[in-house]
């Protein structure tokens, strides 16, 4: 008996080694941590339970059938992050560098059918050189299972992908179909196809790095949500975004103890708006003062400065914030901002998340640019999102809410719930300045004429009080009083239910 005891032992620290020491110490050479390592991290002390230790491939050519090592390149199975459920599939780079092959495949679906069974979000962890060469046409299958998958869990389970190695080719697509993505600097990349590849075919010459590298992710293509300097903080990071999020979608996130009265008082929000309305100031100060204990995990951070997406607690609750950014590019909406702010907010929807809005919007970004690049489109997704949410919706406008923008940014006309205004808003079909150069063009050579009219327009318009008149704006509340405010309209809200009217699924403007 005490054999066949230690035989399971033996199996297991076989299958544990990995790709063997070699390979483990060239992994950590590259300053990435072991498929193992990442998930313990990951997890809570003690909580992972392994499935398919002792899987192995069935191919036969290249002489594959000598080299069956137990696992075959991904640790798969369960666990908690501060107590609650997550499923976890990391791939192990030091077995064939963490290629996919049909077993490997077949675990990493074996736990994503049991997450969207059981109804608890998937991580995973992305190291690998791609489809298992060996195996050909049954590797591109167990891709396709995987990428079937990501489609059936997607609004079912909140999806998570890391990436810490290479994640190239086709093998890209999962984790571009899951609800977040994030990097590590330096030692990882993702692209469709390779430096080698772009430079026969277009003879431009880029370095990995260059090509699909975290920064290039997380500024120019917005393909990944956040980037982190080495794999703990990827790790951390997620355990910190784990907590803010349902465990699927018929559930809603967890309530936090919070240690921060709901009713604070920030009378320094009384003149966070400057007298010159062409003035910026930083939105994210606001953010930061309705938040409990100031603390706010950001998406997106360096891609579309414009809008500032993220999440935050409210009275220990869940709530996404959208927030034009008057910073960059004074809070216009465009074509990025847009697409990046609509898919946040279709995340938040699909998952119970309520959501606030923070206005100051002189409108849509004009140019060439912009309209060729279909910026009609793009900004209808936004319009798109937030009028198809039944979630709860607050908005504050703190300045700026000027012409279709107005309308897009959870107004009241897209089933807002509470809208509230500081008296420093401007609801007006665009600026007074440009008003007055249409309406009055005969009179523009005439200085002191148009200041008046400019003067006359401001005190009529670039106010919150014609707007609240017809009720499209509930109150006009005091800047100081915003958290409290806030927080009891969510309140007000958890027994919310809307339904729109049945259908197969909508036909956003993709
Ligand atoms: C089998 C692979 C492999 C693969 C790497 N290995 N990629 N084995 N299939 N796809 C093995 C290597 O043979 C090596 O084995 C070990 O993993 C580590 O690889 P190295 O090359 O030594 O590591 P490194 O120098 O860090 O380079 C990593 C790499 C490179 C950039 C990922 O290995 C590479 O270019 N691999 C091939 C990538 C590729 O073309 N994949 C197919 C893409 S097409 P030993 O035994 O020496 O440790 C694709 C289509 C998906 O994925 C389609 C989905 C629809």
């Amino acid at each position: 008996m005490a054999d066949i005891l230690q035989e399971l032992e033996t199996r297991r620290a076989a299958a544990r080694a990995g790709g063997g020491e070699r390979r483990v110490a060239a992994q950590h050479a590259k300053g990435k941590l072991t498929a193992r390592e990442r998930v313990e991290l990951l997890l809570d002390d003690g909580s992972f339970e392994e499935f398919d230790l002792f899987v192995a491939h069935r191919a036969v050519d290249f002489g594959m059938a000598a080299d069956r090592p137990a696992g075959d390149g991904v640790v798969t199975g369960w666990g908690t992050i501060n107590g609650r459920m997550v499923y976890v599939f990391s791939q192990d780079f030091t077995v064939f560098g963490g290629s996919l092959s049909e077993t490997h495949a077949q675990k990493i679906c074996k736990i994503m059918d049991m997450a969207i069974q059981n109804g608890a979000p998937v991580i995973g962890i992305n190291d690998s050189g791609g489809a298992r060469i060996q195996e050909g046409v049954a590797s591109l299958a167990g891709y396709a299972e995987v990428f079937q998958r990501n489609v059936l869990a997607s609004g079912v389970v909140p999806q998570i992908s890391l990436i810490m190695g290479p994640c190239a080719g086709g093998a890209v697509y999962s984790p571009a179909m899951t609800d977040f993505i994030f990097m590590v600097k330096d030692s990882s990349c993702m692209f469709v196809t390779g430096p080698d590849v772009v430079k026969t075919v277009t003879n431009e010459q880029v370095t990995a790095e260059e090509l699909g590298g975290a920064s290039t992710h997380t500024r120019r293509s917005s393909v990944a949500d956040g980037a982190y300097e080495n794999d703990v903080e990827a790790l951390a990071e997620t355990r910190r975004l784990f907590d803010f999020l349902p465990l699927h979608n018929r559930q809603k996130a967890p309530v936090r103890p919070f240690f921060d009265a709901p009713d604070r008082v920030e009378m320094s929000l009384d003149t966070l708006i400057p007298a010159n309305p062409n003035q910026p100031y930083d939105m994210k100060e606001l953010i930061l003062k309705i938040a409990d204990e100031s603390d706010f995990f950001e998406i997106q951070k360096d891609f579309a400065g414009n809008i500032v997406t993220g999440f935050l607690r409210i009275e220990g609750q869940t709530v996404g914030v959208v927030a034009n950014q008057p910073m960059v590019l004074a809070g216009c909406l465009d074509i990025d901002s847009s697409r990046k702010a609509a898919r946040f907010v279709r995340f938040c929807d699909a998952f119970e998340v309520p959501i606030l809005t923070l206005v100051d919007v002189p409108g849509f970004l004009p140019g060439v640019a912009q309209e060729y690049g279909g910026v009609i489109k793009h900004g209808a997704k936004l319009l798109f999102a937030y009028g198809e949410a039944t979630v709860p919706k607050v908005t504050v406008i703190t300045r700026k809410a000027y012409g279709g923008a107005y309308d897009v940014m959870s107004s009241k006309h897209l089933r807002g719930d509470f809208n509230y205004a500081w008296p420093t808003a401007e609801i007006a079909v665009m600026g007074a300045k440009g008003a007055v150069e249409i309406l009055y063009r005969s009179e523009l050579g005439d200085g002191q004429k148009i200041a008046a009219r400019v003067k006359d327009y401001e005190a009529r318009f670039a106010n919150p009080f014609v707007a609240a008149e017809r009720g499209f704006i509930d109150e006009v509340i005091m800047p100081h009083s915003t958290r409290r405010r806030v927080a009891r309209a969510f309140a007000s809200l958890r027994g919310k239910r809307q339904e729109n009217p049945w259908k197969k699924h909508d036909n956003i403007p993709l």
